[in-house]
């Protein structure tokens, strides 16, 4: 398999006060390229640590992790950082838009951000992702002006604007209702599909999770199975 995320025996341990938190035990886990795995487990097994680590957000007490041939845990912050904005599309377990920007603020930031600060996104692509989350007349919107749904769609539509090879969503239906939550899913499985971008999504929901070829369960900071 190519594998284009891999991690091998990856520990965390958060340090609160004098107390350690052992986050992480020692994961393994391969992703190849185009693939749609969901991870599944109970509140605190360590789904959002991992999925943090993946993306270079969070630097890993020891173990490796490799993204399209780059291992992450030797990189300084900038140069993870800049792995990410290549290669990485996230999706927070927190919205984590800008309050103060639009919508299309929020979008306009991201592509900048990824271009260096050139427009590199055209008008297509954008009115495409708009379309798909049925987004198109809430550009003018601030986050305060959005319902929880829309707000979280304009979160989905930020971290695939530029078309990332690599999209990590943390409970991206965690919020949303029936409705909301199809949307969402069957824009991951078209972008999986068509544009073969490989897709790791955390849920706590069965039915999310069966989008996904392959399930991974972790509890108490390790991969406990798969099906
Ligand atoms: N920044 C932090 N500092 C200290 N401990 C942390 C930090 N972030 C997470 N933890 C702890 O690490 C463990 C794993 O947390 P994590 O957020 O990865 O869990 P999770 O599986 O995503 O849970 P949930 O399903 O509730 O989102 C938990 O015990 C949590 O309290
Ligand atoms: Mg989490």
């Amino acid at each position: 398999m190519d594998a284009i995320l891999k991690t091998e025996n990856l520990v965390m341990t958060y340090r609160v006060g004098k107390v350690d938190v052992n986050a992480l035990r020692g994961v393994n886990l391969s992703v190849g390229r185009g693939e749609f795995v969901s991870i599944m487990g109970p509140s605190g097994c360590g789904k959002s640590t991992m999925l943090h680590i993946l993306g270079g957000l969070l630097k890993p007490t020891s173990g490796k992790v490799i993204v399209d041939g780059e291992d992450m845990a030797d990189m300084t912050d900038a140069q993870r950082t800049d792995t990410r904005r290549r290669k990485i599309g996230f999706v927070f377990q927190r919205f984590n838009l800008f309050p103060t920007l639009t919508a299309e603020g929020n979008l306009q930031l991201a592509e900048q951000i990824h271009g260096k600060g050139k427009k590199i996104v055209d008008e297509e692509t954008r009115r495409e992702v708009l379309r798909l989350l049925r987004l198109e007349n809430k550009m003018r919107h601030k986050p305060l002006e959005l319902s929880g749904g829309e707000q979280q769609r304009v979160a989905i539509a930020r971290a695939i604007i530029n078309r990332p090879a690599i999209i990590l969503a943390d409970e991206p239906t965690g919020n949303l209702d029936s409705e909301n939550s199809e949307i969402v899913l069957e824009m991951l499985q078209k972008l999986n599909r068509e544009l073969n971008q490989t897709i790791v999504m955390i849920t706590h929901n069965p039915e999310a999770a069966a989008v996904a070829a392959r399930t991974v369960h972790m509890r108490d900071g390790m991969i406990v199975g798969e099906e």
